[in-house]
């Protein structure tokens, strides 16, 4: 089926009217559209996609063969278009995705559709993209081994003495150079700045007995990937090594859990219990769906909720980050299959001092 028929029989089932879906990567999955500013207005047994002048030629190449598009020009107004859309229509009741629509645009969108109804829905998408296709799946491959790729060209580049700036910039320029786009700006620290779950790269240069954390991904055909390793540059201690050992071997233990029916609380708890009293130092949930964005729905966390079922893409990324010391990741993506997980960055994880 497609993501826009699996939209409309959530909708039927939930008993909606009309759907507005106005973020950005909920029209991206129902539609293939890729501009920054699309709508679609979805019942149960119809749809159709609304853009502006921008997007007239794009609209019909991508969404054409879907759904109707139509495009509207200055003097027209997002609000009033969609308004003789509706109107068109016979719709008496538009939901509208309550996560993502900013106040002055409700009121906006209100005082145009009136009189028709304009009420509340929650994210009705988010659960869908969770379960991705074959195609979805065989995108975030190819965005995996991109990932893996560039950390084999980074990891040859780092010695005392180089920026981490200057290797910020090097997986930027690889991605950029290979057709991709970047799915988040990459994360590079050092020494204690490895201690900075989401820390910048800084002019800091490398020093030998350094912890490097490189946080980085691809987005490729519209879906993302998302690796973290981290090396020691020139010399580790057995402090090094412990803290290091205890992240990996949290990861494989958290990743055995995994399978259909798993819950995302366990695996995340199963992470922290390797960790015995180091924990107190993990402050982040295990992972996160992964997809069109980055931070796709869906948490392995102390509080969630979501269980495990085949065709989902989670990261798995235990972390360990002692202030004034430093700190270690190490974040893979895998689907979950009939019995398990198959893991889809194949990066070495070894304790890896550098340069060899
Ligand atoms: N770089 C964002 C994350 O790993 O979740
Ligand atoms: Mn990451
Ligand atoms: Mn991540």
């Amino acid at each position: 089926m497609t993501n826009i028929g699996r939209l409309q029989a959530r909708l039927a089932e939930k008993g909606i009217e009309c759907l507005l879906v106005s973020e950005n990567a909920n029209v991206n999955w129902a539609t293939g559209f890729t501009g920054s500013f699309g709508f679609i207005l979805v019942t149960p047994t119809a749809a159709r996609f609304v853009s502006d002048s921008r997007y007239t030629l794009q609209a019909e190449e991508q969404v054409g063969s879907l759904m109707p598009t139509s495009t509207f020009a200055a003097p027209a107004t997002v609000e009033k278009f969609l308004a003789s859309h509706l109107q068109e229509m016979g719709v008496s009741r538009v939901s509208f995705e309550s996560p993502y629509v900013a106040y002055a645009t409700y009121e906006k969108w209100r005082d145009a559709f009136a009189p028709l109804e304009l009420a509340s829905a929650p994210d009705l998408i988010g659960s869908l993209r969770m379960v991705k296709s074959a195609d979805e799946i065989e995108k975030t491959r190819a965005a995996c081994k991109l990932a893996d790729a560039c950390w084999t060209h980074v990891s040859r580049l780092v010695r005392p003495g180089i920026s981490e700036y200057d290797l910020g910039l090097e997986i930027e320029f690889y991605f950029r150079r290979s057709g991709a786009e970047l799915a988040f700006d990459p994360i590079v620290v050092s020494g204690e700045r490895s201690a900075r779950p989401h820390g910048r790269p800084s002019e800091k240069l490398l020093e030998r007995g350094d912890f490097v954390t490189f946080d980085f991904g691809a987005k490729l055909d519209g879906l993302c990937s998302d690796l973290t390793r981290t090396i020691v540059v020139g010399e580790a201690t057995d402090r090094h090594h412990e803290v290091y050992d205890l992240v990996l071997e949290s990861q494989l233990a958290a990743m055995k859990l995994m399978k259909p029916g798993a819950s995302g609380k366990d695996v995340d708890a199963e992470a922290r219990r390797v960790m015995g009293d180091y924990a107190k130092y993990f402050g982040h949930g295990l992972g996160h769906g992964l997809g069109r964005v980055v931070h796709d729905g869906g948490r392995l966390g102390t509080s969630s909720t979501d269980v495990l079922a085949v065709g989902q893409i989670w990261t798995v990324e235990p972390g360990i980050y002692i202030p004034g010391f430093g700190g270690v990741r190490i974040e893979d993506d895998v689907v979950v299959t009939a019995d398990g997980v198959e893991i889809l960055t194949h990066s070495p994880k070894g304790f890896t001092i550098l340069p060899e």
